[in-house]
């Protein structure tokens, strides 16, 4: 069964072709370049570059395939959470598609995609569902900071999320009051290497709190109000790395304990975790070293499939086609506010 996917609802275009569970193209056209002048994603600007890009990168991903439309058994788009205009584009190009080629359609939702992301790896990248058991995922992006029990597949429940601004957000805000271009979680990421994490004493917002929501504002704001009672530190290179790897080991260090202590205290063996801010590097080890040392197993997407991509769509299509759910209507809506939940016993 061969799958097309499209991906619109933030600032990556892509499109993706699986068949039989193994990818064989995930094109990505990445906007961060335009909206790094403005600090964040504009979603007008978003849904025009989804226009122009969207059949470039599909005829990319046809082409890498060696496959063509007549190939596909199976379309899939994202239908929400997201920018609604963007949402749009992506969904009713998807439905043309599924109409013109008399397939079904599965819209699906982007969050439940991004727990599939870490079942995606080696070279090509496959899914490999036998490793499949009960786990605890940590999705973690610009726009999102989430934390989800999986109980089956496609069975899960969200466990906690952020009440103010998502993990990603926080390294952007903090790295722009740092000085950093947007959006800064590479950054701080990069300087945070020569830094000491012990420099300055950072909160840990909620950490201690046994529920398995997130807080990331009061970070931000003690950052601000420490570069603004010592603005000479923005001017010392050793003391802005030691910012960086204060900070980042602030959030790191939140991000890690409540997913550790949630998988522990839910009985599942496995952790697994995707989103933009899994490509860092501090989040990477630290979340291995506190797995180990607990006796839980680790799945973290590859960099590659951590920031949104159409193959985590596909695959999440495929799943539910297998599993019989039936498909989206061709003229079903957006849903930009979708709630994760999904329990069908
Ligand atoms: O998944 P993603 O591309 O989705 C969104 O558009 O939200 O995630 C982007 C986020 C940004 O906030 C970015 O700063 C953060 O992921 N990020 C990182 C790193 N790479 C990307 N944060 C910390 N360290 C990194 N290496
Ligand atoms: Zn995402």
């Amino acid at each position: 069964m061969t799958v097309l996917a499209l991906e619109t609802s933030c600032d990556e275009t892509s499109v993706a072709l699986l068949t039989d569970g193994t990818v064989r193209a995930n094109v990505v056209a990445s906007q961060i370049r335009l909206h790094a002048e403005y600090g964040g994603v504009v979603p007008e600007l978003a849904a025009r570059e989804h226009l122009r890009n969207l059949i470039p990168v599909a005829r990319a991903a046809f082409q890498q395939a060696g496959a063509t439309p007549a190939d596909v058994d199976l379309v899939a788009a994202t239908r929400g959470p997201g920018l609604p205009t963007a949402l749009w584009i992506g969904l009713k190009a998807a439905q043309a598609l599924a109409f013109a080629l008399g397939r079904p359609l599965y819209g699906v939702h982007h969050h439940e995609a991004h727990l599939y992301s870490p079942w995606l790896s080696g070279q090509p990248p496959r899914t490999d569902f036998q490793a499949f058991q009960p786990h605890v995922s940590l999705i973690v992006s610009g726009g999102h900071t989430l934390l989800v029990h999986v109980t089956a597949e496609l069975q899960h429940r969200l466990l906690g999320s952020t009440l103010d601004d998502a993990a990603g957000e926080c390294f952007d805000k903090t790295g722009k009051l740092l000085g950093l271009p947007y959006p800064a979680g590479p950054w701080i990421d990069r300087l945070a290497e020569g830094g000491n994490p012990t420099a300055y004493t950072l909160p840990r917002p909620l950490q201690e709190h046994p529920g398995d929501d997130f807080s990331f504002s009061g970070l931000k704001t003690a950052v601000r109000y420490l570069v603004r009672d010592h603005p000479e530190l923005l001017r010392d290179e050793v003391a802005r790395r030691d910012l960086c790897a204060s900070v980042q080991a602030s959030i790191v260090e939140v991000l890690v304990t409540k997913t550790v202590r949630a998988a522990l205290r839910l009985g599942v063996g496995l952790v697994t975790a995707s989103g933009g801010v899994v490509c860092n590097r501090a989040l990477r080890s630290q979340l291995q070293q506190a797995c180990q040392a607990a006796g839980l197993q680790l799945r973290l997407a590859d960099p590659a499939f951590c920031t949104d991509n159409a193959a985590m769509v596909a695959v999440l299509a495929e799943r539910l086609h297998r599993h019989g759910h039936p498909p989206t209507d061709l003229d079903a809506n957006i849903e930009p506010d979708w709630s994760l939940d999904r329990s069908h016993a």
